[in-house]
């Protein structure tokens, strides 16, 4: 049999998994869904739960994993046994996985654009009413936003076609943390700007009394599409950890290292849209009209916002190649395709769905239900009922239905590390974790 691939090192597993970890979830769907929930109070929500639920469910996920070697459907199936139900959870998580990579692809597509935009100067000397007019006339172009997704699902294909080491591994070793650089220079000068500290209140002072059902299930929905948990990538990532690998301290530091970039993201945008007067509820604009503001008002801020896109570019990039890994890990062992194929036939299909949802952004578009965009559905579907299922069907998995001996064993890395700590995870994982996912789950689909 032909043997699998692995990370190469401690540092491996880390890299990649902050790489699917690190993206568009940060940077653009975090202070969305902050603003749109309140600011202070949906923070608190959600280090909570990032912190206790979060990283329990990344390690649940790399243990199934690691424990089973194989794609998610192989991994319920091998270690549940026949006959039994568990695989569908694997085939949720590739479905789940399928319709993040639609709609993410087209936010994807806008930083290429905004990349070229920043090159080309379109974002000197203009004022706040033009560079919200650039963003409604770069999503409504005939064919750029197209062209841009496309371009990004074939560079996604490229690299995911090329395998773990080669593709995965080495693109998420460059310069991520040149972002987090980059992005410490723009949080102080964003603290700086007249107005600041109304942003600033916003985002960390938390109102108690506007904590509510939709509040929760946000903050739940955005910390597992954030850590890439609750449908399969992290599984995917964990077949390929080594035995010798510390699975726990991994994912605690890339639980931290995501949660940071997050709160840093906030820490840009809210001081830096209340000074120029920008709705905290701008939604899908809010990323992309902030930022570019901030530039304008920096010294050699034309260079700055080149490379700040060029970064963001490739932090989203580590994202869609984690996204499209399930989906060809899965094609070529269930179906035995090779990774060239998997890889066209995962972006085609991707790009099928993924295009309506980029077309879904113009005016007058007809891509609307009940009164949201294509992309809101498909974003909303996902965050709010994929994953929180996925996660609390994961959690209970390890929890409840491997063996305990199992678990541990690879918890412990077969005894060899201390188990103190790992019972304390293990209590999470059967009750606090499922028992506060199942809770949320359902407060909204009663609210
Ligand atoms: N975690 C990524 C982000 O924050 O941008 C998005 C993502 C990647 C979600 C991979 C899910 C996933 F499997």
């Amino acid at each position: 049999m032909k043997q699998r691939e692995n990370f190469s090192s401690k540092l491996g597993i880390i890299v990649a998994t902050a790489g699917s970890a690190l993206g568009l979830g940060n940077i653009y769907r975090f202070p969305c869904e902050a603003g749109a929930n309140g600011g202070g109070a949906f923070l608190i929500v959600y280090l909570a739960i990032a912190l206790v639920i979060g990283t329990p469910l990344m390690i649940s996920e790399f243990v199934i994993g690691r424990r089973a070697k194989s794609n998610p459907v192989g991994a319920f199936r091998l270690l549940s046994g026949k006959k039994s139900a568990w695989p569908v959870v694997g085939y949720l998580g590739v479905l789940c996985a399928f319709l993040i990579l639609a709609f993410y692809t087209t936010v994807a597509g806008w930083t290429l654009g905004y990349l070229g935009k920043s090159i080309a100067g379109h974002f000197n000397h203009q004022d706040l009413t033009q560079i919200q007019g650039q963003f409604d006339s770069f999503t409504n172009h005939p064919w750029l936003p197209l062209a841009c997704q496309l371009v990004f699902l074939a560079l996604t294909a490229f690299v995911v076609a090329r395998g773990v080491k080669d593709g995965i591994e080495r693109w998420s070793k460059i310069l991520m943390p040149l972002l987090l650089v980059i992005m410490v220079v723009l949080c102080v000068k964003s603290l700086t700007l007249s107005g600041a500290a109304e942003g600033l209140r916003f985002f960390f002072k938390p109102d108690f009394s506007k904590i509510n059902g939709r509040v929760l299930i946000s903050a739940l929905g955005q910390s597992f599409f954030s850590l890439s948990i609750g449908m399969g990538a992290l599984i995917t990532y964990g077949s390929y950890i080594s035995k010798k690998d510390n699975m726990v301290s991994s994912a605690v530091s890339v639980v931290l290292a995501d949660t940071m970039v997050a709160v840093l993201a906030g820490v840009i945008i809210f001081p830096a849209a209340f000074s120029f007067g920008i709705q905290p509820e701008a939604g899908a604009s809010l990323a992309f009209t902030t930022l570019p503001m901030v530039f304008q008002q920096m010294t050699g801020g034309y260079f700055f916002c080149i490379i700040f896109f060029l970064l963001l570019v490739i932090a989203t990039l580590t994202s869609t190649i984690s996204l499209l890994e399930v989906i060809v890990a899965t094609l070529t062992e269930e179906l035995q395709l090779t990774r060239s194929k998997a890889s066209i036939v995962g972006a085609v299909g991707t790009a099928a769905i993924g295009v309506l949802a980029t077309l879904s952004f113009r005016t007058g578009s007809p891509l609307h239900i009940a009164g949201n965009t294509f992309f809101d559905l498909l974003d909303h579907v996902t965050a709010l009922y994929f994953m929180p299922l996925g996660g609390l069907l994961i959690v209970l998995f390890v929890g409840w239905k491997m063996e305990r001996a199992d678990t541990m064993d690879e918890l412990t890395n077969g005894g060899s590390l201390k188990a103190g700590l790992r019972k304390a995870i293990m209590f999470i994982i059967r009750y606090l974790a499922p028992v506060a996912i199942g809770v949320i789950f359902i407060s909204q689909l009663l609210a």
